[in-house]
């Protein structure tokens, strides 16, 4: 039987679309079925409560569809429910921090790792504990950037106003001394250039995103179940949304460089909270 069920993408917007790209580009004959609770957005400042129910709602709704395994591509959402998520569904199920925290352990000369990520991220500790756990002796410290969102839902990446925004934000971790900062949101990759000129050219940017694909790509080899080349048919990609069709379309079709097969769907219940 050929292996057609898809790889199910979650983020609370269109962050997650920084992950599926890297899915793209690594394993091309792969499916993906993408969910991008942008009417909720951004789940970074909301309870662990809400973050919880509404991850819950995400993959209820990707489960009324052939899914083979499910990357959780919001680190907000990995640092709060990933363990459960793991724990409540009968299939692989991949996070974004781990694969970021090891590729800045072995991006670091220094030993002077910083993250940058939502509020609730930050407040978890979720990645320092994760860096500390393979290397106790890194200097690690973390910055909430709660603008940075905003400014990628709203596809405000090259402004005057973000660059200003992204400088001022970032000034308590360029004092740090950092050499490696790991974008710790799934967001961050699409304001990458304004981070890296505001931190300088020799500080190493981390995106989980390659790390993450590569992962996912080890686990559905060592199951058995990557999608085969059926010469050349390019696989099918679904993209929802609970938010405006037509910002997610210009996002995603700029990230990814092709059209989308986007629908807009609400989750209930719809808590606007
Ligand atoms: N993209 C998400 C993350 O990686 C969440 C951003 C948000 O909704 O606050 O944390």
């Amino acid at each position: 039987m050929i292996e057609r069920r898809a790889i199910g993408i979650i983020d609370s917007g269109v962050g997650g679309l920084t992950v599926a790209r890297e899915v793209m580009r690594q394993l091309p004959h792969e499916e993906i079925i993408y969910f991008g609770d942008n009417a909720r957005c951004p789940y970074g400042s909301r309870t662990a409560e809400e973050i919880r129910t509404f991850t819950n709602q995400m993959i209820q709704f990707l489960l009324q569809y052939s899914m083979k395994a499910l990357v959780i591509a919001c680190n907000t959402a990995t640092a709060v429910v990933l363990d459960e998520v793991r724990e409540q569904l009968d299939l692989p199920v991949i996070g974004v921090i781990e694969p970021g925290v090891r590729a800045a352990i072995s991006a670091s000369r220094t030993g002077r790792i910083g993250i940058i990520g939502t509020e609730t991220t930050i407040r978890t500790g979720a990645y320092q504990r994760a860096l500390k756990r393979e290397k106790p002796d890194l200097y690690t410290v973390g910055l909430a950037c709660p603008p940075f969102v905003p400014l990628v839902e709203h596809f405000m990446l090259q402004t005057d106003e973000a660059q200003k925004i992204v400088a001022e934000t970032l000034a308590p971790m360029q004092a740090e001394d950092v050499d490696t900062l790991i974008l710790g949101c799934t967001h961050y990759p699409l304001l990458a250039p304004l981070i890296q000129q505001a931190m300088g050219s020799h500080i190493t940017l981390i995106n989980s995103a390659d790390e993450t694909a590569k992962e996912l790509g080890a686990l559905l080899s060592a199951q058995g179940i990557l999608a085969p080349d059926e010469g050349g048919r390019a696989p099918r990609h679904r993209f929802f949304t609970s938010g405006e069709e037509e910002i997610f379309r210009q996002i995603g079709e700029s990230w990814l460089g092709r059209p989308l097969e986007l629908e807009r769907r609400e989750l209930e219940p719809l808590y606007l909270g």
